[in-house]
């Protein structure tokens, strides 16, 4: 998707689509008002008949007189005083979506230029630029017939805004276009079956993203893993024919900078060392011994979300060129019942000693995270966070709407909290209270893999926080986020928004 900015006079604007703002109270935006001026009164006519400016609505009209652009597409902005970033975003993507459906190819959007308390010019283009990467979205990658003619056209974007307010808005379009390429690959790698979403596939594709993007990519096999004495994750592995990968990522902007800003930027991450984003990669997740019931199994493809979204964050990290250091790491193997899967009852040791019941097989995401976070010690990380697709529990929690975030540090929670409202990627901060740490008291090792029915999501944590030691750490746990099941089945790319905002914030 290529991004603009326009400062001409809407009526004067020369586009197949141009989409102007309309409020509930019948009230026009600015640019609205020029096209209704310009038109003789076109857009309050339709207001009055067809048009209620809800929230999401939408109304193309058609060669109006003395407008440049073919077609005007009203879009609804709600209520005036409740118009708020997530009204803005959803008027984006319906108006971009109604302009895709048109099978246009380009489409200037004058809704950025509505103004608003609660966002700035830079993070309403920020917000435009993901919309419109989100809904000309389409996975056709493992159709028979990829029919070309089922892809929106739509691959140009501009806003129109004040040329003074071209610059931010340009800045807002490059970091929002970033992050719709990180969505996009996290909804690729996420929506792939099984069977071609493997450890090793993902382990190919981390070199090629590698290539594409001067990343240094090291993808370490079973051998490897074995010297590292990761028996926590190799236990998990061994169930399964596919061979384990354990993936690093190293994305290095902090040298590339001026000493002064290396300052500056070492001062806001509190420390000098890299931030290191952990995901999980189960490429499929049959719940091994302790096996899932059928219904619905399908989806367990998706429990590599969370690697999916290491992959994409890294990949908006690069696009954008940031000034300090990420690297990303990715445990990647199956969960499946087999002669040589983990069985209820057995003890592993882990890589940090430590050693652990394994008291329900299905709890795996955890056991393959914990050796991820022993090693990334090594790296003397700034902070560490983890992505998992860990728990039904947190379904349970908290649906379809907030990532469960979790972490002991509470700048650091502040800091996911802020910058998750800005990029509408929301999460919700759970408890980490040590009282629930007792629920893995185990009778023949250091700790259990599970913490029984009650808080699952916080054990779950509790659990990985035995082993988030010596650097600042959080988790996210993205179950109920990072797809969507039933008739829009897919995965949503989510949390790359917040991630990269995250380290945006940094730099
Ligand atoms: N990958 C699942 C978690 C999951 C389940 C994500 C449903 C999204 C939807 C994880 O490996 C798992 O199976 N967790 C178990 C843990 C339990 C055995 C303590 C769960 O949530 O049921
Ligand atoms: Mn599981
Ligand atoms: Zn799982």
């Amino acid at each position: 998707m290529d991004f603009s900015t326009q400062t001409s006079a809407p009526e004067k604007i020369k586009t197949a689509a141009l989409v102007v703002g309309v409020f509930a109270d019948g009230a026009l935006s600015p640019a609205a008002d020029a096209i209704d001026r310009a038109s003789q009164g076109a857009v309050r006519a339709a207001v009055k008949t067809d048009f209620k400016g809800k929230a999401g609505e939408t109304l193309v009209l058609r060669s109006l007189p003395g407008i440049a652009a073919q077609r005007v597409v009203l879009a609804g902005l709600g209520p005036q005083d409740a118009f708020s970033p997530k009204v803005l975003a959803s008027a984006y993507r319906a108006s971009l979506s109604a302009a895709a459906g048109l099978g246009v190819a380009e489409a200037v959007s004058a809704l950025a230029a509505v103004p608003m308390q609660g966002a700035d010019m830079r993070a309403r283009a920020r917000l435009a630029a993901i919309a419109a990467a989100d809904v000309t979205y389409r996975f056709d990658a493992t159709l028979g017939k990829r029919d070309a003619s089922s892809r929106p056209k739509l691959g140009r974007v501009a806003l129109a805004v004040e040329r003074s307010d071209t610059k931010e808005a340009e800045a807002g379009l490059r970091e929002g276009g970033a992050i719709g390429n990180g969505m996009s690959l996290a909804r690729d790698l996420g929506n792939l079956p099984a069977n071609v979403c493997t450890p090793t596939y993902l382990g190919e594709t981390a070199k090629k993203l590698g290539r594409t993007h001067k990343l240094k990519v090291e993808v370490l096999d079973r051998k490897q893993i074995e010297a590292l004495k990761m028996g926590s994750f190799l236990s998990v592995a061994r169930g399964s024919d596919e061979p384990p990968k354990f993936i690093v990522m190293r994305y290095e902007g902090a040298k590339q900078k001026p000493a002064s800003r290396a300052k500056a930027a070492g001062a806001k991450t509190a420390g000098q060392g890299p931030i290191v984003l952990v995901g999980k990669g189960i490429t499929f997740d049959a719940g091994g011994i302790s096996l899932k019931p059928a219904s619905g199994m399908d989806e367990m493809k998706y429990d590599m979300c969370g690697a999916a979204s290491v992959f994409g964050t890294l990949r908006a990290v690069a696009e954008l060129g940031l000034p300090l250091d990420v690297i990303g790491v990715v445990p990647a193997c199956e969960n499946l019942p087999s002669g040589r899967a983990n069985k209820p009852g057995d003890v592993i040791t882990t890589m940090s000693g430590q050693t652990v019941e394994i008291l329900n097989t299905d709890a795996e995401g955890r056991l393959i995270l914990c050796d991820a976070l022993t090693y990334v010690q090594r790296f003397k990380p700034a902070a560490v966070i983890d992505i998992a697709t860990l728990t039904g529990a947190c379904v349970t929690a908290l649906g379809h709407v907030n990532t469960g975030l979790f972490t002991p540090d509470d700048a650091l929670a502040d800091a996911l909290l802020g910058v998750s409202r800005q990029v509408l990627d929301p999460v919700w901060r759970m408890p980490l209270d040590d009282d629930y740490q007792e629920q893995l008291k185990s009778n023949f090792a250091d700790m259990a893999n599970i913490g029984g029915p009650p808080a699952g999501a916080v054990t779950a944590a509790c659990f990985l926080s035995r082993f988030a030691k010596g650097y600042r750490w959080a988790h996210l746990d993205i179950a109920g986020t990072a797809w969507r099941s039933g008739k829009d089945k897919g995965a949503t790319g989510r949390p790359v928004p917040l991630l990269t905002q995250y380290l945006l914030s940094l730099s």
